[in-house]
């Protein structure tokens, strides 16, 4: 199996912030696009606000194996599915600002031979951090190119020695409501869960991340600790961990229970099966103007398709 990642690794000297940015720019002048043009479908950022005062901001003009530019920190930061702070995308950063992500701890246990709680700079300086461009396909069908930063998911189950009855790993969210007001919302079973089947949560693609654009990570991202799953819809990725569990069972997770016909386990990102409102056949990268076709796997398939054969795909959404 290849892992395309390793033999591209991103350098923060690499970042060539003016270029991105510029470029960005001069197409969207070229485009005839003003602020007020800018709400090009419902649900996507401002271009105005992608766009102003990024001068201090890290841009990059890095890109993924596929060719495809990174997006800037101002669209990664700015435009957040995060339903503990707001079910508005542009709402989030502002209401997570003040968030509390330090100290913090990670428990993990379950299953294992050696459960241990570990805290955030304990994560950091046991795993090399290596830092991955990875898509992101939101199930709501935007996309972004992300430069996460952060450690094999497996280095860290590894550690803890799951026994031979784990089959699923189960991961949560924190519980704090006081600072997060989006948990006082009836309409979703609080903490946010997720969960993998194990072998998913071995394979090398699927990280903890701890950064983003070789910067801390911001609270709207998921700080101080978050999974990425890029082969699968966005809300896998589940942000804000303080729980992993080795679990015997499928676990339950958030969206399933909030929808179980609309939200399956797998979600894996499938252009070929429809969400039950609205198509997946195509996407809308964050900060383009016309739609790209969506990829099997979001373009992942080399290494994960194995995780699933014989699986009908066309069920498992
Ligand atoms: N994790 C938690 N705890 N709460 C959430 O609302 N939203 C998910 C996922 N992880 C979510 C979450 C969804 S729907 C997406 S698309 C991604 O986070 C968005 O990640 P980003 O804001 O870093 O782009």
């Amino acid at each position: 199996m290849s892992h395309p990642f390793k033999s591209i690794p991103i350098r923060s000297s690499e970042i060539t912030p003016k270029d991105a940015y510029l470029s960005r720019r001069d197409f969207m002048k070229a485009a005839g696009l003003t602020a007020g043009a800018a709400l090009l479908t419902a649900c996507g950022p401002s271009v105005a606000n992608a766009s102003e005062g990024t001068e201090s901001a890290p841009t990059s003009s890095a890109t993924d194996e596929l060719g495809n530019i990174v997006n800037t920190f101002e669209e990664i930061t700015s435009y957040n599915n995060y339903y503990e702070f707001s079910t508005n995308k542009e709402a989030v950063a502002p209401l997570a600002k003040d968030f509390t992500t330090a100290p913090w701890t990670v428990e993990v246990g379950g299953l294992v031979h050696k459960p241990k709680t570990f805290g955030v700079e304990d994560l950091l300086s046991l795993f090399p951090q290596e830092e991955r461009i990875y898509r992101l396909r939101c199930v709501e069908a935007w996309s972004m190119v992300i430069p996460w930063s952060g450690f094999p998911l497996a280095s860290l189950l590894k550690m803890v020695e799951p026994t031979s009855n784990a089959k699923y790993v189960r991961f949560e969210t924190v519980y704090r409501p006081e600072e997060m007001k989006g948990q006082g919302s009836p309409f979703y079973p609080w903490p946010y869960q997720e969960g993998l089947r194990i072998d998913e949560a071995m394979n090398d693609l699927a990280i903890l991340a701890t950064g983003m654009y070789g910067e801390t990570m911001l609270a709207q991202n998921g700080a101080p600790i978050r999974l990425v799953v890029p082969w699968k819809y966005g809300f896998k990725s589940i942000k804000s961990i303080v729980k992993i569990e080795l679990v015997a069972e499928r676990p339950n997770t958030l969206w399933n229970s909030v929808s179980t016909s609309e939200y399956g386990f797998y979600s894996n990102v499938n252009p070929n099966v429809d969400h039950p409102r609205w198509s997946q056949a195509s996407e809308r990268r964050i900060g383009e103007l016309s739609r790209r076709p969506t990829l099997l796997f979001n373009g992942y398939g080399e290494q994960v398709a194995s995780l699933y054969e014989g699986m009908d795909l066309s069920l498992q959404f």
